[in-house]
C-alpha cells in the first residue's frame, strides 16, 4: 500500500466488542464534574444502548477527598489521579479540572497510557493542541473537546463531521456568555460597564480571573478551536488578536442603538486571500457593531451563537446555553459516547486536520472597518482637514455624522472597509490633529 493510501487510513485500535463495558475515569468533581455523573447515571441504560456497551465509572479524582462531596459514592472518590488514570480497567478518561498545567499533565499521562481523553477544557486546548493530537495520534486514540466551544452547541461536530464536505468561509460567534450577558445589560437597561459587570459577578457567571471573560481571553481560546477545525490548520491562542470589552461604555451602547445597532464581543474566524492571492486565515476577538437585523443582535443574556458562513451551505446558526453544569455536561457525554462507541468497535474517529496549513494573516494586513466617534473643535475647516487625513491614508469613508451637544462637538465616522493598519495609523494621527479634542471610541463592524 502506498504511504498516501496508509496515510488515508484511520488508525487502528482494536475494539473491546459490541456490549462489553468501558471504563471511566473523571478528573475534577466541580459544577460539570458532578453534572456529568448524575446524567451518566440517571441515563445509564440508554447511554449503553447508544454506545454500544455499558460506560462504568472506575473513578473520580479530586483535590481535597476531606471536602463533602453529594451526589458520588465515596469509594470511587481518590485524590491520586495518575493512578486512576492507568488503572488497567480504565479506557476513557474524562478531564474537567480547567487551568492549563497540571490538565496538560493529566491528559498527556492519559493520551500516552492508551486512553482516549474527553475534555471541556478551551484554554488546554487552544494552548496545547499540537502537542495533545500528536500524543492521541500516537496512542491512536481519540481526544475529542466539544465542551470546550460553546458548551451545549453542537459547533466542533458540525465543523467535524456535518461540514466535513464544505468549505467554511467565516465563522462569527458570540461564545462567551458571560460578556454577551453584561453588553445585553447595558443595552437593554442602559447599565454601565461598572454596573452590569457586578450583576454579572452577583450572579457567579465571572470566571474567577475576570480577564479571562472581559478582555476577551476565553472567546480567543475559542476562536483558536474553531478556526483550526474551519481551516484545516493549527491556530493557537497566540494566533488570535483579541481585544475586550471593558473600554466599552454606555455613551457607545446609546450611540450603537440610536444608529440601529447592538454591539457585541464577536469571535471572527475567516478565510481571506492576501495582496499575492494566497489564501490566509485571520482568527480575531473584538467588540463588533451588527446590524440589528442580524440574528446574532437578538442573541441575549448569557447564550451564546454561532453564525456559519460557507461555500455550499450557505449561512447557518447555531444558538443556546454556552456554559453551566448540565449544559456543559450535556457535550461531555456526547463526546463519552463516542468515544465508546469507538472502544467497543474498535479504531478512533480522525484526529483534527491540519492538512491546509494556512498561514496566519499578518492582523494590520486584515480588511476591517471602523465606526470612529470623536469630539472636535466647532471650527470652519475641521471637517477637510479630518477628511484629508483619511485621504492621506487610504480610507474611504462611508458616512459622516456630525451632532452638537452642549459640551461641544461630536463627529462620528464610518470607514469603508480599509487594511487595519492604515485605519489604526488614521485614528493615531486624527487624535494627534489640533482640530480633535478626543477620540472617544473606535468600535469595528461586522461586515
Ligand atoms: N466564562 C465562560 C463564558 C464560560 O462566560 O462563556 C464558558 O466557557
Amino acid at each position: 500500500m502506498s504511504t498516501e493510501a496508509n496515510k488515508l487510513q484511520p488508525a487502528f485500535n482494536p475494539g473491546k466488542g459490541e456490549g462489553q463495558a468501558v471504563g471511566l475515569a473523571i478528573l475534577g468533581y466541580g459544577t460539570v464534574g458532578s453534572e456529568v455523573l448524575r446524567l451518566l447515571n440517571k441515563h445509564s441504560d440508554s447511554l449503553a444502548q447508544r454506545a454500544g456497551g455499558p460506560i462504568q465509572i472506575k473513578g473520580v479524582a479530586v483535590s481535597d477527598l476531606s471536602k463533602p462531596r453529594a451526589g458520588v459514592d465515596p469509594e470511587l472518590l481518590t485524590d491520586d489521579a495518575y493512578s486512576l488514570i492507568n488503572r488497567e480497567d480504565v479506557d476513557i478518561v474524562v478531564e474537567l479540572i480547567g487551568g492549563i498545567d497540571y490538565p496538560r499533565e493529566l491528559v498527556l499521562a492519559a493520551l500516552k497510557a492508551g486512553k482516549s481523553v474527553v475534555t471541556a477544557n478551551k484554554a488546554l486546548v487552544a494552548a496545547h493542541a499540537d502537542e495533545l493530537a500528536a500524543a492521541a495520534d500516537a496512542a491512536k486514540v481519540d481526544l475529542y473537546f466539544e465542551a470546550a466551544v460553546a458548551a451545549a452547541i453542537p459547533v466542533l461536530g458540525m465543523l467535524r463531521r456535518s461540514l466535513a464536505g464544505d468549505q467554511v468561509q467565516r465563522i462569527s460567534g458570540i461564545v462567551n456568555g458571560t460578556t454577551n450577558f453584561i453588553l445585553d445589560a447595558m443595552d437593554s437597561t442602559g447599565a454601565t460597564y461598572e454596573e452590569a459587570f457586578a450583576e454579572a459577578s452577583r450572579l457567579g457567571y465571572v470566571e474567577a480571573d475576570p480577564s479571562a471573560d472581559v478582555e476577551g481571553y476565553d472567546a480567543a481560546s475559542k476562536a483558536a478551536i474553531l478556526a483550526s477545525l474551519a481551516f484545516h490548520t493549527r491556530v493557537k491562542f497566540d494566533d488570535v488578536y483579541c481585544e475586550g470589552i471593558s473600554k466599552i461604555t454606555a455613551d457607545d451602547i446609546k450611540a450603537a442603538k440610536a444608529a440601529g445597532q447592538a454591539i457585541k464581543l464577536l469571535a471572527t474566524c475567516e478565510l481571506i486571500t492576501n495582496d499575492s492571492g494566497e489564501s490566509e486565515i485571520s482568527a480575531r476577538v473584538h467588540p463588533t457593531l451588527v446590524n440589528r437585523s442580524h440574528p446574532l443582535a437578538s442573541v441575549s443574556k448569557s447564550y451564546n451563537a454561532v453564525f456559519v458562513e460557507s461555500e455550499a451551505a450557505g449561512e447557518l446558526m447555531f444558538y443556546g446555553n454556552g456554559a453551566g453544569g448540565a449544559p456543559t455536561a450535556s457535550a461531555v457525554i456526547g463526546d463519552i459516547v463516542g468515544a465508546t462507541r469507538n472502544k467497543v468497535l474498535g479504531g478512533r474517529a480522525p484526529g483534527d486536520n491540519t492538512y491546509a496549513n494556512l498561514a496566519i494573516a499578518d492582523f494590520g494586513n486584515v480588511r476591517t472597518r471602523y465606526h470612529i466617534d470623536m469630539k472636535v473643535e466647532d471650527r470652519t475647516g475641521v471637517l477637510a482637514e479630518i477628511a484629508t487625513i483619511c485621504v492621506e491614508n487610504n480610507i474611504s469613508l462611508r458616512t459622516v455624522r456630525q451632532e452638537q451637544y452642549p459640551t461641544g462637538t461630536r463627529l462620528i465616522l464610518v470607514t469603508h472597509t480599509a487594511r487595519e493598519a492604515d485605519l489604526a495609523r488614521t485614528v493615531d494621527i486624527i487624535a494627534a490633529s489640533s482640530a480633535v479634542l478626543g477620540v472617544e471610541s473606535v468600535i469595528r463592524l461586522a461586515e
